[in-house]
């Protein structure tokens, strides 16, 4: 499992919210506000968080505080690791100005999803990685990667997992320590999951992979049951399950990392993370988007399946 802090529980979850979460908010939410979550986010014991992108404030105005947000976050609270996206060497630049320790660069299978999402083919946006990772790692600075449209895409329809696997090693080859395969619009069922997964695990160690599952179609935590059964144990997750891709129409959040923790503790696996402090997370982020949020356990509350 990835990053610098601690890796005591059995699965590593990494916290996605304030990123792709909010970089789909129809309004722009105030710094302050993110700062709220993100504390929030941090009591609960979650390890892993993405903060924000360091992408074009054009393309994405939710995120144009990113500088603002990272100097009210740095220096991350001891054990815990911040990161953000990064498409290209501004970016990078951007990231490497606030000192941040761990960055996410990002690509999709699919060549219309990537054109649209980063205004680049996939071949040109593996040449930009090839100019920016290895600074970034020089730099000290840890580098995780997604493989987005996985699953499917938005504009392609099916997609090749064969590629998406050969683009994969390529991210861990150029020194990415994690690659997260991302289901961009929630499309995947189990069966699809394990094929994706078993191709994976055939060239990658197991630590090298997450999933990012986004639950579109309710199929997100049967996904990761069929992942877990497989040995993968690192989950992207969002609290409340806020969130979906702005070059990705019709897309939900990611799974609500509330109900995620609540099967995964459940099921005896330990997470690290409170359930409660999570419940309490979910709601400050339903107070500040002002809306309900899809997550189920932050408003049915805890049960305790199992004695305590
Ligand atoms: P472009 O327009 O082709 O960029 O956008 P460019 O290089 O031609 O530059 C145009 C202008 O943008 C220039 O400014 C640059 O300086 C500026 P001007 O000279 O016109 O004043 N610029 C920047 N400014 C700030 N920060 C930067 C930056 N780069 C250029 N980093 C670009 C290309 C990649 C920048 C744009 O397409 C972009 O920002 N895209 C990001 C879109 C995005 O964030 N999408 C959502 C995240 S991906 C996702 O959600 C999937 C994921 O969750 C996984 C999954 O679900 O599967 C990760
Ligand atoms: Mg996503």
């Amino acid at each position: 499992m990835g990053g610098d802090a601690q890796r005591s529980a059995d699965i590593s979850l990494y916290e996605v919210s304030l990123r792709d979460g909010l970089q789909n908010e129809k309004g722009v939410i105030a710094t302050a506000d993110k700062k709220r979550l993100l504390d929030a986010l941090v009591a609960t014991g979650l390890k892993r968080i993405e903060l924000t992108s360091f992408v074009s404030p054009k393309w994405v105005p939710q995120l144009a505080d990113a500088e603002e947000l990272a100097k009210l976050a740095l220096p991350a609270p001891p054990g815990i690791d911040l990161s953000a996206l990064v498409p290209n060497a501004k970016g990078l630049e951007r990231a490497l100005s606030v000192g941040l320790g761990e960055i996410a660069v990002f690509l999709s299978v699919s060549e219309t999803h990537n054109m649209k999402n980063v205004n680049k083919s996939v071949g040109r946006t593996m040449e930009v990685f090839g100019e920016i990772v290895p600074p970034a790692l020089a730099a000290g600075v840890r580098v995780r990667a997604y493989v987005s449209t996985v699953w499917g895409c938005p504009y392609e329809g099916a997609v090749d997992a064969g590629r998406a696997i050969d683009i994969a090693v390529r991210l861990s080859e150029l020194g990415c320590y994690q690659i997260s395969l991302g289901d961009t619009i929630g499309v995947g069922n189990p069966q699809q999951t394990r094929d994706i997964v078993k191709r994976a695990l055939a060239v990658l160690p197991v630590e090298r992979i997450a999933l990012h599952l986004h639950d579109t179609r309710g199929t997100a935590l049967a996904n990761i049951l069929a992942a877990l059964d497989l040995g993968v144990r690192d989950f992207d997750s969002a609290v409340a399950g806020v969130g979906g891709c702005p070059y990705a129409p019709g897309a939900a959040g990611n799974v609500a990392t509330e109900d995620l923790v609540y099967m995964l503790e459940g099921m005896g696996m330990k997470t690290g993370v409170d359930l409660d402090r999570l419940v309490e997370a979910g709601n400050v982020a339903e107070r500040i988007l002002g809306r309900p949020l899809p997550g189920k356990v932050h408003k049915a509350g805890p049960f305790r399946t199992r004695p305590s």
